[in-house]
């Protein structure tokens, strides 16, 4: 049990429930006071900027910062393991480099009639039903549906998948077991389908990985290993967590959701106010050197809560940024980061999103909230929505404005 938080601008704790039931009232109430919040719950200290200012300039500063720590925690714990998003310069522009080619625009875009069949297929599993869970029976599925199929193994580990996310993230953050013994099984799980794709290679991002060089020599197994369960965390709670708060808006924004399904050319624009307004990833960094940022000073040893999320709902950057205005017009969101470490995924989550929702929004243009279930949010790093149950009319007209 948390001691509970008596003042969130000296004690913020992104574990207490009531950090993720109130975020984005508590970022703006402290927002009047402070500029960065601070805590000592957490080993070596933990900080928190509010400013988006703050928070590009840190993403920028590798020298001060490093990406060592994905998650801020009561004890630290470093990882190297998941190239390219847990390394540092000068390692991390090769790792990056490396994983670009699968995930360029055109690449992802060849993959439009598989996220379409794949959202289809989980549309029809809903149909005749009154009450569903929007987050877990389709939000979820979709990405890492992809995944499995990126990777090309049996669809059927999505189930193995999930397990392991949830280890290695939501519940690494109170007990250190369970993400051990998940590492070793993904380790165990990669591990033979690499070997698999070195002796059989086919067209997938294992066997691509097995087949690249860096400096002229083949991928250490750890390297491989560890990208592939970057691929396996990175792209898949993100997306639900994103694709579950854009369901969620629709669910409880009635004429949001008519004007999108009357003007379904406007779901792109509206998918980016989505991704700004409820950012579903907050990374962290640790204080490597001593430094200055926005006038605060930064510790050696602190842990830094990198919230993108807080980013896009700072006033000094965006007009009215606690309202979701779906036709916003210039949008320069951080959802998927700043600075070396943007996203690589970003051309895959989108067109993941915008296809979700077009095609939920043809089968299902009127859904809202079920009265007595409450919708379940995510908790610490990750914002998202998990449990949604919605009611679907049973008999639902196409609507004019779609095809
Ligand atoms: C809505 C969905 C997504 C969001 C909001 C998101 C957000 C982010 C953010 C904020 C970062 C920066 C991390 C940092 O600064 O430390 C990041 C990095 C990354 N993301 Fe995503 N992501 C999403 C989906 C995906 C998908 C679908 C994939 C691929 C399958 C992916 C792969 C990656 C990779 C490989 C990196 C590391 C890049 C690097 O370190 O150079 N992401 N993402």
């Amino acid at each position: 049990m948390r001691p509970p938080v008596t003042d969130w601008e000296i004690d913020f704790d992104h574990l207490d429930p009531h950090w993720s039931e109130n975020l984005y009232a508590l970022w703006s109430q402290l927002r009047q006071t402070c500029t960065v919040a601070t805590s000592q719950r957490f080993e070596g200290g933990a900080y928190l900027p509010l400013r988006y200012q703050d928070i590009h300039d840190i993403a920028y500063d590798t020298e001060h910062f490093s990406s060592r720590l994905m998650v801020v925690r009561g004890q630290k714990l470093p990882v190297s393991g998941m190239p390219p998003v847990t390394s540092d310069p000068p390692e991390h522009t090769p790792a990056r480099r490396l994983i670009l080619p699968p995930f360029a625009p055109k690449e992802i875009a060849k993959l439009e009639p598989r996220i379409r069949e794949i959202v289809v297929s989980l549309l029809d599993a809903l149909e005749g039903r009154d009450v569903v869970d929007a987050s877990s029976e389709f939000a979820r599925e979709i990405p890492v549906l992809m995944t499995t199929d990126m990777l090309d193994v049996d669809p059927s580990d999505a189930l193995l998948f999930r397990h392991w996310i949830q280890a290695l993230g939501t519940d690494s953050v109170s007990s250190i077991e369970p993400a051990m013994k998940a590492g070793e099984e993904v380790e165990e799980y990669f591990g033979r389908y690499m070997r698999d794709r070195r002796a059989n290679p086919g067209n997938d991002l294992i066997s691509y990985l097995v087949q690249a060089e860096l400096d002229g020599q083949p991928l250490t197994d750890l390297h491989i290993i560890g990208t592939l369960t970057l691929i396996m965390v990175a792209g898949t709670e993100t997306t639900w967590s994103a694709l579950g708060s854009a369901l969620w808006h629709l669910a409880t924004h009635p004429d949001d959701r008519r004007r999108l399904t009357a003007e379904p050319e406007l779901i792109p624009t509206a998918i980016e106010e989505f991704l700004r307004a409820y950012a579903p990833v907050t990374m962290a960094r640790e204080v490597v050197k001593e430094t200055t940022v926005g006038g605060c000073p930064y510790s050696r040893g602190g842990q830094v809560l990198l919230s993108f999320a807080a980013a896009n709902r700072d006033p000094a950057r965006f007009e009215n940024p606690d309202q979701v205005i779906i036709d916003r017009k210039l949008n320069p969101h951080a959802a998927f980061g700043l600075g070396r470490h943007r996203c690589l995924g970003s051309n895959l989550a989108r067109l993941e999103m915008t296809i979700a929702i077009e095609e939920w929004l043809k089968r299902f243009p009127d859904f809202e909230l079920v009265a007595d279930k409450p919708v379940v949010r995510s908790e610490g790093q990750l914002h998202g929505v998990k449990e949604l149950w919605v009611t679907l009319p049973t008999f639902a007209p196409r609507h004019p404005g779609l095809r």
